[in-house]
């Protein structure tokens, strides 16, 4: 667990826009160095660091598709040059075909899989080496309702995350005897780039906001202030759960 968010060093995976961007902005609010990943969206990762920069703390681009496991030791070892540790790991980047289950090819399994599911279990057994001597450390990766609900189209993606949010549970247990605490954040819809994927948006959209009892959609802010509390004391006794923001739309 991290003590203090000041000065502590945070690698988000996906930080170039949407949620994890706004992640990497409400962190460097407490004083968090960020290392801002993306896949190929140079601009907007660019555009993510000067807004970051702006805010006083240090940050840095690092283009990596961590779907790629072969090249998170690459990927680690440049976030460690630049910026010396990395105390906090934010598994946020998630892609996948939208499409019936029943359709879908078995390449496109293994992508949703990979970087939305393996490459968290990656990215947090690379990063104990970091953490273990500190016996401090901080591993979250954002989920969304589809890990253990219908959500049509949205199986390749909802199966991956019910795989990534039962490596929160068993990494929770294993690691919090290390002094690492991992946990996770669950969304309803959110206001994305994201949203564009889905096929029929807007009548699902419609859908969604008439089951919604807070009577919007959510905001990236609406999640990364979640992921912030994660990542502070102030959630120490919360360990290896999957918080859910979504304005109550999973109780309906
Ligand atoms: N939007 C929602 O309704 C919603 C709801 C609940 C949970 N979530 C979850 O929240 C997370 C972020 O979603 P979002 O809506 O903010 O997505 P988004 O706006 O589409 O942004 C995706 C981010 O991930 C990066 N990325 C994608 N594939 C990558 C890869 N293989 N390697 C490295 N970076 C990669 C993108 O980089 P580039 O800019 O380079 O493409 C971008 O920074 C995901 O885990 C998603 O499942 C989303």
């Amino acid at each position: 667990m991290v003590n203090s968010l000041k000065d502590k060093v945070a690698l988000i995976t996906g930080a170039s826009r949407g949620i994890g961007k706004a992640t990497a902005l409400r962190l460097a609010e407490e004083g968090v160095h960020i290392a801002v990943n993306y896949l190929q969206n140079e601009d907007a990762a660019k555009k993510t660091v000067a807004e970051l920069q702006a805010k006083g703390v240090k940050a840095a681009v690092f283009q990596t598709n961590v779907g790629d496991l072969d090249a998170h030791d690459a990927l680690l070892a440049a976030v460690v040059k630049t910026f010396g540790t990395i105390d906090i790991l934010i598994h946020n980047a998630a892609l996948g075909a939208f499409k019936p289950v029943h359709r879908l090819k078995m390449n496109q399994w293994d992508l949703s899989m990979n970087i939305n599911a393996k490459a968290f279990l990656s990215l947090a057994q690379k990063v104990l080496p970091l953490m273990e001597p500190k016996k401090e450390g901080t591993i979250i990766a954002i989920s969304s309702l589809g890990s253990h609900r219908f959500i049509p189209n949205y199986g390749a993606i909802g199966i991956s995350k019910a795989a990534l949010e039962s490596l929160i549970r068993y990494l929770g247990v294993e690691l919090m005897p290390k002094g690492i605490r991992v946990n996770g954040v669950s969304g309803g819809l959110v206001d994305t780039d994201a949203l564009k994927a889905f096929p029929f948006f807007d009548t699902f959209k419609t859908e969604v906001l008439k089951r919604t009892p807070a009577g919007r959609i959510g905001k990236p802010e609406d999640l990364a202030r979640v992921v912030t509390f994660l990542c502070s004391p102030e959630s120490s006794w919360i360990v290896g759960q999957v918080l859910i923001a979504d304005g109550g739309l999973s109780l309906i």
